[in-house]
């Protein structure tokens, strides 16, 4: 516990750095972001965290966590929680062009259909240099990035507009991801901005969400804070269904696992 408040009060010390210089900066003044910094390391619980403070935050945490990421999120829990065959039923959908939202360490890589003709090229955003470093060396060792069919940037899912156009891939893909994202709403909005406007055009998304047992979804409710605290920004009860329909998507297909924690989703812009 007291290595866990040392850790958040090192990655809270960054927010003044990384907020300041951002172009097309959308955040809140230096004065809130400063106080929330300052209320996080003192281990306090913060009402509103603003979005900024809270995207800072993530990415200093997820470039320190980088070389261990797979340990943990691809180990003996992840597996015994059937992650990868959810991985693998659901990026069998992805195809064409593919734009992968929080790639994270690339662990969605070996299930994508290149051989095939599905998937013809993938690029791979992330907020973390160091999450996009582990990406990179996974997709040379999968040998997928020898003639420049993958490609990584780094970008905020949030405003993707200075690295990707509108209208420009046929499948976008978040897989536990968006729950950890500063501005879920956003994300959806912006993917919906980059998706060509077709009906076979697919968001495909794996993630925690908030269950829809009622004891369960309150249990998500009141742990949500201290989850989020100790599982690297992931707030697990995210109404991920609801946020789609609020932010122009139509679901054509869900499955939930895990009593319903955990959702896979097909959805298709609304048009
Ligand atoms: C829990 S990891 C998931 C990684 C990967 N998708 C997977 O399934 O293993 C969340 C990822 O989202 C990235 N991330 C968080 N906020 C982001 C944002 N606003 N824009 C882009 N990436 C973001 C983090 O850096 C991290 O790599």
């Amino acid at each position: 516990m007291v290595r866990r408040c040392i850790a958040f009060t090192r990655t809270n010390m960054f927010v003044g750095v990384y907020c300041g210089p951002q172009p097309r900066e959308r955040c809140v003044s230096r004065r809130a972001v400063v106080s929330a910094a300052a209320a996080v390391a003192v281990g306090t619980v913060l009402g509103p965290e603003t979005v900024c403070a809270r995207r800072a935050n993530t990415q200093a945490e997820y470039d320190d966590a980088s070389t261990k990421y797979d340990a943990l999120d691809d180990g003996p829990a992840a597996q015994a929680l059937q992650f990868p065959q959810m991985r693998a039923v659901l990026l069998a959908r992805a195809k064409g062009r593919v734009l992968e939202l929080g790639v994270g360490t690339g662990l969605n890589l070996p299930y994508y259909a290149f051989g095939t003709g599905h998937v013809t090229n993938l690029t791979g955003a992330d907020l973390s240099q160091g999450m996009l470093a582990q990406a990179a060396m996974r997709a040379r060792a999968l040998g997928l990035n020898a003639d420049g069919k993958v490609e990584f940037v780094q970008a905020d899912a949030t405003d993707m507009s200075p690295v990707i156009g509108s209208n420009s891939f046929d499948t976008i893909v978040e897989t536990f991801a968006l729950c950890v994202m500063s501005d879920p709403g956003a994300v959806l909005r912006e993917a919906h901005r980059i998706i060509r406007k077709s009906d076979d055009s697919r968001l495909l998304i794996l993630d925690h969400t908030r269950s829809s047992w009622p004891l369960l979804g309150t249990y998500q409710d009141i742990t949500e804070p201290a989850v989020t605290r100790l599982s690297k920004q992931c707030r697990w009860n995210l109404r991920i269904p609801d946020l789609l329909r609020e932010n122009g998507w139509s679901i054509v297909a869900i499955q939930s696992a895990l009593a319903g924690t955990v959702v896979t989703i097909e959805a298709r812009p609304s048009l």
